[in-house]
């Protein structure tokens, strides 16, 4: 059986900078013999958390929406690209509503200890901004506890800065982001 590659699209905005970079680095992937499936926060319709602590004994969401079918597909996953813009400096909002969704994974790894769950699992961060470098540095905090609550590792990071209109991303970029999704599933 192929392995799954799952893609996180963060963009309210369909084939634009970050789309087009996610559907290479798939293409890149599926080149390389996995599987893909594609979570698309903005157009899932989920409830964001409720902060209502129910998942603290147990760990399990009581909220029955996309967003569970959304972490079924991340926590059986073999790896991970995420694709995003910046906004305001941090992640889109649907993405972040989707990020604080993982607190019922967040206490079964990190309160209730719960043996078993993945590990060390590769991801590919692919960021776009219209301003510069700098832009990403917080989106980058803003991801890591969520990417470590997962079981995943940063094995590759594509920042490409100065892109707005939707298709300004350069075609050097786009052939750089299918080598990396190519490649997430070699050794590394
Ligand atoms: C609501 C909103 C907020 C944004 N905030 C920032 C920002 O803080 N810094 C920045 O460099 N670009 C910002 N941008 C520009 C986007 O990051 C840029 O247009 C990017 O190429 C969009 O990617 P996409 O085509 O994948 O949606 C913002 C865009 C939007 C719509």
């Amino acid at each position: 059986m192929r392995p799954l590659v799952v893609g996180v699209a963060g963009s309210a905005r369909r084939d634009g900078n970050s789309d087009r970079l996610l559907k290479a680095a798939l293409e890149g992937a599926q080149a390389g013999g996995a599987k893909t499936e594609l979570i698309v926060p903005a157009e899932f319709s989920f409830s964001h958390c409720l902060a209502c602590e129910a998942c603290r004994p147990d760990g399990q969401c009581v909220l029955s929406d996309a967003a569970g079918e959304a972490y079924r597909l991340l926590l059986s996953c073999r790896a991970l690209v995420v694709a995003t813009p910046v906004y305001f400096r941090g992640l889109p909002a649907p993405f972040k509503a989707l990020v604080d969704r993982a607190q019922f994974l967040y206490f079964r790894r990190w309160e209730l200890r719960e043996a078993g769950l993945p590990q060390g699992r590769p991801a590919v961060l692919i960021l776009v901004a219209a301003g510069e470098e700098s832009q990403f540095r917080l989106l980058k905090e803003q991801l890591s506890p969520w990417l470590s609550t997962l079981g995943f590792r940063v094995r590759a990071s594509l920042g490409v800065a100065g892109v707005d209109r939707p298709g300004e991303v350069a075609p050097e970029e786009l052939a750089r982001a299918r080598r990396l999704g190519r490649g997430l599933l070699g050794p590394g």
